[in-house]
């Protein structure tokens, strides 16, 4: 496989100093305190509101209430917990992909809290999420926060993500792979890791290298875990008329799994439960690839597609965008690896505002995430106005901490 010369995707971009933020062992999450009875009774009354547990309601409650008295936490039951992991779906704001929020399956591996325990977990949720390419939307849950024990965490902002590499020694330097890992790869890196050679070619450090899990348990210092090659199905990059493109060695991962939000059920927090969809072509075509702090590919492609790229009013930038996305869309395709398009998807969210609001909820929703990053005006989701977002929302998945 041809390399992607460095020179192409190093940078001259200013890099945060990871030595202005806290190591990473340093900075335990506040201890978890007893779970609220009222955020357990306004969960338990959404279940029954929407489905027939065989558990009559007050029963339920009772049963939870005299549990959080004893124990300060309590333990869902496995209908709960999925139904409490659709939820949070079904509430996420700036997710695109909501009409799908009953098929999600839930993998219970509340049982699991020692780092090396979860990151096995990790790895098998990511096979039985892939299956070769026709990609289930999957979430796994570990061991909850209980007061005075604190569940396992995932530090990787998802399981799969390319390592960013800066190659020069001071911090305005230039970067391999992708500049937004930069800080996260100097920690593991810290901790020992290296990337691995990929087929026989010598070991060196390149544009697309799979970074490893980083798990902390209890004690809080974390451990890294590589993930398997066999766990992560990658997609070469090709164009459909430029022969030239393959040539690039570009690629992408076929998984998404989002890993460091917390999700929260009913008042009890589970900080490790990674879950994951399928891509849109633009998540990867005009936005990994493309933004200018990310890959920053157009002005390469710009280029070889013999664009003239002497002013922004050629448009040389849109049209180098619609042939990255054309390329991607191509391979995963090509490749028989699910991915969504932004005008289908588009057309389905707003069938499922539709099936929301025949239901008499409301759909928060995040316009600015919503309309997808490039011809926004050409679907559907842009012409409209939506519930606004709700923080307080629950069931959900919180923004990541620190
Ligand atoms: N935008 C993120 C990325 O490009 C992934 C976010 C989740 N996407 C999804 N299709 N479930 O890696």
């Amino acid at each position: 496989m041809t390399q992607l010369p460095h020179s192409v995707l190093e940078r001259a971009r200013s890099v945060p100093d990871p030595a202005d933020r806290c190591p990473v062992h340093l900075v335990p999450d506040a201890p978890a305190g007893p779970v609220e009875v009222a955020e357990a009774k306004d969960f338990l009354e959404r279940l029954y509101a929407e489905s027939k547990p065989a558990t009559p309601f007050d029963q339920r409650l009772s049963q939870v209430a005299s549990e959080i008295d004893r124990t300060g936490s309590y333990l869902h039951t496995a209908g709960e917990l999925r139904f409490g992991a659709r939820l949070a779906w079904r509430n996420a704001a700036r997710c695109i992909g909501r009409l799908y929020w009953q098929s999600l399956a839930v993998r219970d591996r509340r049982h699991l809290d020692a780092p090396a325990d979860v990151a096995a977990e990790c790895i098998e949720h990511l096979r039985d999420a892939t299956r070769n390419g026709q990609i289930r939307a999957t979430l796994t849950v570990f061991a909850p926060d209980r007061p005075g024990r604190p569940g396992p965490k995932i530090h990787n902002e998802q399981l799969i993500r390319y390592a960013g590499h800066r190659l020069s020694a001071d911090r305005s330097g230039a970067v391999c792979g992708d500049p937004r890992m930069v800080d996260f790869t100097e920690r593991v890196k810290g901790l020992g890791w290296r990337p691995r050679a990929r087929h026989g070619e010598p070991r060196r450090e390149g544009a697309f290298d799979v970074l490893p899990l980083m798990v902390s348990g209890d004690d809080v210092e974390p451990e890294l875990f590589d993930l398997p090659g066999d766990a992560v199905l990658e997609v070469p990059l090709r164009h459909p008329e430029h022969p030239w493109f393959a040539d690039l060695g570009l690629r992408w991962y076929a998984v998404p799994a989002i890993s460091n939000m917390p999700l929260v059920i009913g008042g009890v927090r589970y900080p490790a439960a990674p879950f994951n969809g399928w891509y849109l072509n633009t998540e990867i075509g005009a936005r990994n690839l493309a933004d200018q702090d990310r890959y920053d590919l157009l002005p390469l492609i710009g280029r070889l597609l013999r664009l003239d790229v002497s002013s922004p009013r050629t448009l040389w930038r849109d049209r180098a965008l619609v042939e990255l996305v054309r390329a991607v869309q191509y391979s995963f395709d090509a490749d028989g690896v699910r991915m969504a398009d932004h005008h289908t998807e588009s057309e389905r969210f707003i069938t499922h505002v539709a099936n929301e609001e025949r239901a008499g909820r409301p759909c928060p929703t995040d316009w600015s995430w919503i309309v997808p990053p490039m011809s926004g005006g050409l679907t559907p989701v842009f012409h409209r106005y939506y519930d606004p977002p709700d923080d307080a929302l629950r069931p959900a998945f919180l923004p990541p901490e620190g």
